[in-house]
């Protein structure tokens, strides 16, 4: 592709604003508050959003997951534990997610410290799975390098015959993570790129600095 077509995709924001006067004091509730906006508006896969890890290397890596629960303020997402990300979150338990909700012409990001949800939260999500995730969740070896497509389906076919009678085990690799929010960005586009950035930074137990950042 010519660098010119890239350098003439251009979007001017201008729809919406954010001040710090309106925005909730209480960033959890700003997010739910956007995150419903995402939905009413029926964005595809509003909660997809995007991982970022760095290991023992500290290169950063990063992937989309999905958020799938927020709890005593606390962003939930599910995954391998061997897989890449669960071996840089076991060596840096730090990540940043990322939510781009370009309809809205809106962005979130957040960051913080990550810890392994409880077995029990874990177990209780994954019996919520349709069958087929759950299977695929025991065959696939997540960020392995693999032989083949085949030999995917036919580990897959295999685990799915010798539990066909039986409730499917969470297998003990595989289950969520929490992301323990230390910042929290709301990024609204405005028009001339003059956009709306407010930063909560936490200072403790539920109070947070309000912040805003040039754009
Ligand atoms: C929209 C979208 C949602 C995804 N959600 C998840 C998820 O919730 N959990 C997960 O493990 N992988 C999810 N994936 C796949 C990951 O992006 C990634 O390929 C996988 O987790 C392996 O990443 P890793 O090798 O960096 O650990 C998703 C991919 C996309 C495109």
């Amino acid at each position: 592709m010519k660098n010119e077509v890239l350098e003439q995709l251009r979007t001017e924001y201008s729809s919406k604003s954010l001040d710090e006067s309106t925005i909730m004091k209480d960033p959890i509730l700003q997010f739910e508050a956007w995150f419903h906006e995402a939905i009413e508006s029926q964005l595809p896969e509003p909660n997809a959003m995007t991982l970022a890890t760095a290991g023992i290397d500290y290169k950063p890596s990063a992937r989309m997951v999905l958020l799938k629960r927020i709890e005593s303020q606390h962003f939930f997402f599910f995954t391998n534990y061997y897989s890449r990300k669960g071996k840089e979150l076991l060596w840096n338990p730090y990540a940043a997610l990322l939510f781009f909700w370009n309809e809205l012409h809106r962005q979130v990001r957040i960051e913080g410290r990550v810890e392994k949800i409880t077995s029990e939260q874990s177990d209780s999500y994954f019996h919520s799975r349709p069958k087929g995730s759950q299977l695929g969740a025991i065959a696939s070896p997540q960020s392995e390098v693999i032989e083949s497509r085949e030999t995917l389906e036919e580990k897959f076919k295999a685990v799915a015959n010798q539990l066909e009678n039986f409730e499917i085990p969470r297998p003990a690799h595989w289950g969520g993570y929490k992301v323990i929010p230390s910042s929290i960005e709301f990024w609204q586009g405005r028009a001339n790129r003059m956009h709306d950035r407010i930063l909560f930074t936490l200072i403790d137990k539920n109070n947070w600095a309000i912040e805003r950042l040039a754009p």
